[in-house]
C-alpha cells in the first residue's frame, strides 16, 4: 500500500510537471506567460489560499463528525483527525509566513533587487520547499491510514469527507507545484544569473 499511495502522488506531480513544460517554454519565458512574480503570488493568494483557509476549516468539521461516529470501529479515522489537525495548523502557519513575509520580499525584489538581501530571500524559500515537502509526507501518511481513502462505510458524510481530502490533496499538489516549479525556480535562476 505504501508504494500505491507513494505511487499515486508521485504521479499527479509528473502530471502536474508535464502540463506546465506544455504552458511554458522555459523559464526565460515566465514573464511572457505569467507576467510577473507579482501576478503568479495574486494568483496564489486568490486561487490556492483563499480555497486553503476555508476548506481546511470546513474539512475538519467532516473529519470529526466521521472520527465521533465510526472511530471506535475505525481507528484510522482516530489517527487521520490527529494528523489532519497537525496539517491543518502547519499549513495554516505556512500560508500566513507567505503572506506576511516571503511573498512582499519577492514582490520587492521585482521592483528593485538591490533593496533586497539575496541570501536571506534564498534561505526563506528553502524553508518554505522544506514545509512543502513535510506537507506531502502528511498527506502520504494519510493516504497510507486510510487504504487510499478506501470506504468501508456507505455513510454520504463518510463519502464526502472521503471526496473532499481528495480533493484537498490535489488542491495542495497544485499550490506546491506553482510555488516550488514556477515561481521559486525562475527567482533562483534570475538570483543565479545575477551572481
Ligand atoms: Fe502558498
Ligand atoms: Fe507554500
Amino acid at each position: 500500500m505504501k508504494n500505491l499511495a507513494e505511487n499515486e502522488l508521485l504521479i499527479k506531480l509528473n502530471q502536474l510537471y508535464l502540463d506546465t513544460q506544455s504552458s511554458i517554454v522555459d523559464n526565460e519565458n515566465w514573464k511572457i506567460n505569467f507576467n510577473s512574480y507579482s501576478k503568479t503570488i495574486d494568483n496564489i493568494l486568490i486561487k490556492h489560499h483563499s480555497f486553503l483557509y476555508n476548506e481546511l476549516q470546513t474539512l475538519n468539521k467532516y473529519i470529526v463528525k466521521i472520527k465521533n461516529i465510526y472511530g471506535a470501529n475505525h481507528k484510522e479515522l482516530v489517527c487521520l483527525s490527529e494528523k489532519y489537525q497537525i496539517l491543518k495548523l502547519e499549513l495554516i502557519e505556512h500560508a500566513l509566513k507567505e503572506e506576511s513575509e516571503v511573498f512582499p520580499t519577492i514582490k520587492v525584489f521585482e521592483s528593485n533587487p538591490a533593496l533586497i538581501n539575496k541570501t536571506k530571500l534564498k534561505t526563506m524559500m528553502a524553508e518554505l520547499k522544506n514545509e512543502h515537502d513535510i506537507t506531502c509526507n502528511h498527506l502520504m501518511e494519510m493516504r497510507k491510514m486510510t487504504n487510499d481513502y478506501l470506504l468501508t462505510e456507505t455513510c454520504m458524510t463518510y463519502q464526502l469527507t472521503f471526496k473532499r481530502l481528495k480533493s484537498l490533496e490535489n488542491g495542495i499538489l497544485q499550490h506546491i507545484h506553482l510555488e516550488n516549479q514556477m515561481l521559486f525556480r525562475s527567482i533562483e535562476n534570475q538570483l543565479k544569473k545575477d551572481s
